[in-house]
């Protein structure tokens, strides 16, 4: 099986699964845990930031952190495509009572600047209240850049608002721009780094930033449920991931490349590729046909007209050969029977 569908979806190997299975633990609840403890301690330091918090989950911890910015009836201007907007089933506005406002992406997964202080809402009864921009890179596959960033950041504060990141996959970023990920990350508040997208862990989300935010999104994180009691086995693999497999996200990233380079090949019509994600259009007419020979072939895909193949720990270089021979003889056969 060669499995592209998400970088989600990778097994902890055998070493991941000692250090689990060799993890100190203790009740998290009384803050018991060393494990736990070490985890949030070397994501905070490794962010240059002042604390941080293990979560299950990126879509607690970005949760968690916009209540911790946002009281009822509060504002954040957010991108369209952002997760914490589009794929998070509404939390922030059916459990937080905060308000979205979201804008267009740029295509190369921005928010214009301009558009986000136009966003801004005046002092006004009429009005909720503006307090926290959240940004998200890697976006869609796409890295923002530590300058754009840093304009953020300088506009944020210059208009008092707060400023989150949600980093579900900043290392991609990090690896890719060959930044230290607290020099990309410097003058956010608060940062949501998830451990099971490219790291490879099973579960776990570090949230880091301002220590008085990450106290109040502790507070938060018990109400949504998500404190846990012996849980250093999870935090184990998180500690295990961000040791051992933050550099080599760079063959991922190779990897997507190659898998690019063999579909355009092939004759697909695919979008520039920047980190682990590649996506490339399907004639709708194909979606169905296509989809069922992946699957003859063990390989997993979600396969819409707008394809998106992700690369990951469990897919190594001579799978991704297999992956494209796969593809370019599916368009073969549709070119052959097109011409009977
Ligand atoms: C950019 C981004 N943020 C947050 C999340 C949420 O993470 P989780 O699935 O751990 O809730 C995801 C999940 O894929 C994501 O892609």
């Amino acid at each position: 099986m060669i499995d592209l569908r998400s970088d989600t979806v990778t097994q902890p190997g055998p070493a991941m699964r000692a250090a689990m299975a060799a993890a100190a633990v203790g009740d998290d609840v009384f803050g018991d845990d060393p494990t736990v403890n070490r985890l949030q301690d070397a994501t905070a330091e490794r962010f240059g930031m002042e604390a941080g918090l293990f979560f299950p989950s990126g879509t607690q911890s970005n949760l968690a952190a916009l209540m911790a910015h946002c009281q009822r009836g509060e504002e954040v201007i957010v991108g369209q495509e952002a997760h914490t907007y589009r794929y998070e089933a509404g939390g922030m506005a059916v459990l937080g009572s905060i308000q979205p406002q979201p804008l267009q992406n740029l295509p190369d997964g921005s928010l214009d600047l301009a558009m986000v202080e136009g966003a801004i809402k005046p002092d006004d009864s009429h009005f909720a209240i503006t307090r926290l921009i959240a940004l998200e890179n890697t976006i869609g596959g796409r890295v923002l850049s530590r300058a754009y960033m840093a304009d953020a950041i300088a506009l944020a504060r210059r208009r008092k608002l707060s400023i989150h990141l949600d980093g579900a996959r900043i290392f991609n970023a990090a690896v890719k721009l060959g930044v230290p990920a607290r020099d990309l990350c410097a003058g956010f508040d608060t940062v949501s780094v998830c451990l099971s997208k490219g790291l490879g862990a099973p579960a776990g989300t570090v949230l880091v930033g301002r220590r008085d935010l990450v106290e109040r999104a502790r507070r938060v994180r018990k109400m949504l449920g998500g404190t846990m009691r012996q849980v250093g086995v999870i935090a184990a693999a998180g500690l295990y991931a961000l040791e051992h497999h933050v550099d080599r996200l760079a063959e991922d990233h190779a990897n997507a490349q190659l898998l690019a380079q063999g579909l355009a090949a092939a004759g697909l019509k695919v979008d520039p590729v920047q980190t682990n994600m590649v996506f490339a259009t399907i004639p709708a007419e194909s979606v169905a046909s296509l989809k069922r020979h992946l699957e003859a072939n063990d390989v997993v895909a979600l396969v819409s007209p707008r394809l998106r193949l992700v690369t990951h720990l469990d897919v190594d270089r001579a799978q991704v050969e297999r992956a494209i021979d796969v593809f370019a003889s599916f368009l073969q056969i549709r070119a052959a029977t097109a011409a009977e």
